[in-house]
């Protein structure tokens, strides 16, 4: 049996719609071996009723996304994020909380899979804690896939999930259990939870210091990977970190709010601060903005170049910010180049 293209498109759409998991054409064969015995297995008709069902049925919904997803993951993946987290966001944090402000450090492993992940980040702040008395960690880990959740509530890993440990780590927080594995101990589990959830529907209404979401939101929409990138944004106390895996890009370029650094050969994202003052320039026409970027361009200032609500149909979908500090010398260029902004606004962002 195959999937025929109309019903391969409703399908992509609906998983894509509900789940965010978002299959391209070349994925058909992918979906044909997931998807078709579980038509048959149901004894649906057409897709529209094998839709009904998974929309109406939690188990055979919970069997679908977890024969869809991809829940591959070890212990320390990618090592330099943890030295950044250890390093660069837990102890100046550590070291500025213990001063002032709440003892507690809070971490969302969003798209946690097995748990390899979530424990990973638990034994790097247990680790940057070390015996500092009175201090709280809220780590959770969550993933769609409840047979993943299931895996991570049980604690259990393969030497080859383990693999990256050393051994002192090893030895100071897991232990042997028969064949199956290690298990991590008590004093790891507690500072951790963990939830089904799936990342497309609304979320606790809480924040954190640090997010991970790595190698979960690639095989997302373009679409959905920019506005989860704006909810997680939300979701991170001023100045906190944004980690996504190496290879990933953010595709919500919003407000510029995340401020992207370079640390230690990696890219991380920081929810700026405090706001900042810049002056928004708009122009009445596509070409009087063109000739705006050409004259920043030529005399090298910086600038960014954001969508704003259009006032007619016909003004620019975009307008110029600038550092407010640089706004008498840029004013000067355009006078010289008789270019005149439509409007002028200060405005204070993130
Ligand atoms: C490859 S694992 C990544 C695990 C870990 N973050 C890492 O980098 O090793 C991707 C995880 O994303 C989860 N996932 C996919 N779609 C999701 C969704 N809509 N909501 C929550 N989790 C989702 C999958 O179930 C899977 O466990």
């Amino acid at each position: 049996m195959k999937l025929s293209p109309n019903t391969f498109a409703q399908l992509r759409d609906f998983l894509s719609h509900e789940y965010g998991l978002f299959f391209e054409a070349s994925k058909v064969t992918f979906l044909e071996n997931r998807i078709l015995p579980f038509i048959e297995k149901l004894n649906c008709i057409d897709m529209n009723q094998f839709i009904a069902k998974i929309k109406e049925f939690p188990d055979q919904r919970r069997e679908l996304l977890d024969a869809l997803t991809t829940n591959e993951t070890w212990f320390f993946r990618h090592p330099r994020h943890f030295d950044i987290l250890r390093e660069e966001i837990l102890l100046p944090l550590i070291r500025a909380r213990q001063k002032a402000g709440p003892r507690e450090i809070s971490i969302w492993s969003a798209g946690s899979s097995i748990g390899a992940e979530t424990f990973s980040i638990a034994i790097t702040v247990r680790e940057a804690l070390l015996d500092l008395p009175g201090w709280e960690a809220r780590i959770i880990g969550s993933d769609i896939s409840a047979e993943a959740i299931q895996r991570a509530n049980k604690a259990v890993f393969s030497s080859k999930e383990l693999n990256l440990l050393s051994p002192i780590l090893m030895n100071r927080y897991f232990f042997p259990q028969s064949a199956e594995g290690f298990k991590v101990k008590p004093e790891i589990r507690s500072m951790v939870a963990f939830e089904r959830m799936n990342l497309l529907d609304p979320w606790p209404n809480r924040v954190f210091d640090v997010i991970f979401c790595r190698n979960t939101m690639i095989y997302f929409h373009e679409g959905t990977k920019a506005t989860l990138t704006e909810r997680f944004f939300q979701a991170l106390v001023p100045g906190g970190t944004f980690f996504t895996s190496a290879t990933e890009t953010l595709h919500w370029k919003g407000e510029n709010a995340f401020e992207k650094i370079f640390i230690r050969g990696e890219y991380v994202y920081r929810k700026r601060t405090h706001g900042r003052p810049f002056v928004l320039y708009r122009f009445r026409t596509p070409a009087d903005l063109l000739r705006a970027l050409n004259i920043l361009v030529k005399h090298n200032f910086e600038y960014q170049l954001l969508n704003i609500p259009q006032e007619s149909p016909n003004q620019p979908r975009k307008a110029i910010f600038i550092a407010k500090a640089f706004q008498k010398k840029v004013e000067e260029v355009f006078a010289n180049a008789a270019l005149k902004a439509s409007r002028r606004e200060e405005v204070i962002r993130q």
